[in-house]
């Protein structure tokens, strides 16, 4: 709930919502703002505090709108700038505060900026808002260092006259050159346009990446993807002086009333609570529990190291289980832990999955998240249970981590699948047309519209715990975390528990008033299953 005593954000729901993949009002294929206007009652009810929507402005989509053409205007196909304001008004009615997704690593090659760029020559200060660079060898055919995309393949395109442009992520996403004023003092005012219109908040894209290394060195002969974690000084990746940045948009920030930003910083751990100061972002998700495999003794290490670190800078952490970037946790979970699910998704073998398992152990890792102290950010459809769709047909396959990585990635798409609302229709629920990426079969039983019906399902689990957290669990109780051999195991004040067996044989079952349980129990608590409980002194 927006305003109070305590910032909100402290111990928020937050959904997260894939514009294109949530809901169509207008029945062409792709989700729209008008979409989420329309579902902002299912969101009350469910009971989350906030939501996050992914990119929405103008872009030529080819990176699910991380590719920005233009900051201050929606896409057309997600609607207007007016149905943007009319949405962060009607959440507001719902008790639901809105975040933005702010992209300021990069934007679109069809921004006008990048545009006028390629129209104007070497050294121009229009080409000095990217990085524009000769190449290397006798006839600068070479790119200008050894730095690889994200997406795969070198993070330089040449252009007509001989210059490279930098791209960490897919060529048409150019960096910008956050050495220019020009860069710095047109976000300064994007930041603005969106807190001017009343959001709760931005959730940063890329936070670690913004800054480069001066002399733009070779990283040398390292993996590239690992070299982001193991370099010190690394030349593009978590440098120190991105940090002024962030105080930069902080102070701004700060003008606006309970406003907050959360960051994308993929970095190493002892790194992430930098980017926590007091005067920086107020959140960063906590991204280890999205790649720790269904263990007690990793799952319990990673949530005491979270805390450990936010509270060293006075914050506290931000859970996060799934998102639109990573093989959604039902998938993952049914896989063997020594499985990199998104490698699996290409190679197999699929006939490892034990979709039950994966499902009964996202009911208990729902919980688990939803009674730990700090924000939950939940990724829409986590709340019905959804898969990865791992067999999308090769033909609509979107995102460009497949091509750019020679189709070594299959990418993204698995998860990014449109909600299915009903159980009929050619969309499940979202129109007349079949939706912009196919959904499979097995979505009709998961719908939102048979989930209501069935008092057990992964929807009412979520409702019913969303509902016990906003009544009992708030973020300054005393929390500790006991440590046992195949329990993840935590009491909050006021004599909450939260109980989950991730081992293979049952354990005995904890005394105390039984609030929830992901499965059935009686006088035991099964393999892959957790519960609240609480004692007397709670009541
Ligand atoms: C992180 C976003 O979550 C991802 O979807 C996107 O492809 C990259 N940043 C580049 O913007």
């Amino acid at each position: 709930m927006i305003g109070g005593r305590r910032p909100w954000w402290l111990h928020a729901a937050v959904y997260q919502i894939y514009v294109r993949s949530f809901a169509d009002a207008n029945g062409d294929g792709t989700g729209d703002v008008a979409g989420i206007r329309s579902r902002l009652p299912y969101l009350a009810d469910l009971g989350i505090d906030a939501i996050w929507v992914n990119p929405w402005y103008r872009s030529p989509l080819h990176d699910g709108g991380y590719d920005v053409a233009d900051y201050r205007n929606l896409d057309p196909r997600f609607g207007t700038i007016e149905d943007a304001e009319a949405l962060i008004a009607d959440a507001r009615e719902h008790g639901i505060g809105v975040l933005v997704d702010l992209v300021p690593n990069h934007s679109s090659s069809e921004h006008p900026w990048f545009v006028e760029a390629l129209a104007s020559a070497p050294g121009s200060p229009a080409r000095a808002r990217y990085h524009f660079k000769a190449g290397r060898g006798v006839e600068g055919e070479l790119p200008p260092n050894d730095w690889l995309s994200n997406f795969g393949g070198p993070a330089w395109t040449r252009i007509d006259d001989g210059e490279w442009y930098l791209h960490l992520f897919d060529s048409s996403q150019p960096d910008f050159n956050w050495e220019n004023p020009a860069v710095i003092a047109e976000f300064d005012d994007i930041l603005r346009f969106w807190l001017d219109r009343g959001i709760a908040g931005m959730r940063v894209d890329v936070a670690p990446g913004l800054m480069k290394h001066p002399d733009f060195p070779d990283i040398g002969d390292v993996s590239q993807a690992d070299s982001a974690m193991a370099i010190k000084d690394h030349p593009f990746w978590d440098r120190d002086d991105v940090h002024p940045i962030i105080r930069r948009w902080r102070s701004i920030f700060d003008e606006y009333d309970g406003a907050m930003m959360v960051a994308e910083a993929w970095v190493r751990a002892d790194r992430l609570p930098l980017y926590l100061r007091p005067d920086e972002y107020h959140q960063a998700f906590e991204f280890d529990l999205v790649r720790a495999p269904w263990d007690a003794a990793t799952f319990t290490s990673v949530i005491g190291e979270a805390f450990a670190a936010a509270n060293a800078v006075g914050s506290t952490p931000t859970w996060v289980l799934s998102n639109h970037d990573v093989v959604r946790h039902p998938t993952r979970y049914g896989l063997p832990g020594d499985i990199d699910p998104a490698k699996w998704l290409l190679d197999g073998p699929h006939e490892l999955l034990d979709e039950e398992a994966g499902s009964r152990r996202a009911r208990a890792a729902a919980m688990i998240v939803m009674a730990l102290p700090g924000s939950v950010y939940l990724y829409q459809g986590d709340e019905l249970g959804l898969p990865e769709v791992w067999d999308l047909p090769e033909s609509v396959l979107d995102d460009p981590v497949w091509e750019n990585s020679g189709r070594r990635r299959k990418g993204r798409d698995g998860c990014r699948v449109p909600i299915p609302w009903e159980a009929t229709g050619p969309s499940l629920g979202n129109g007349a047309v079949a939706p912009w990426m196919p959904q499979p079969e097995g979505f009709a039983a998961l719908a939102v519209s048979e989930q209501l019906r069935d008092e057990d399902s992964m929807l009412n689990l979520y409702r019913s715990a969303l509902a016990i957290r906003r009544e009992r669990l708030t973020s300054d109780e005393d929390f500790e975390q006991a440590v046992s051999p195949n329990v993840v195991e935590f009491t909050r004040g006021r004599g909450f528990r939260c109980i989950v067996n991730m081992g293979t044989s049952p354990v005995p079952m904890p005394t105390g008033e039984v609030l929830l349980a992901s499965g059935s129990i009686g006088d035991e608590l099964p393999s892959d299953t957790a519960v609240w409980l609480v004692d007397s002194s709670g009541e």
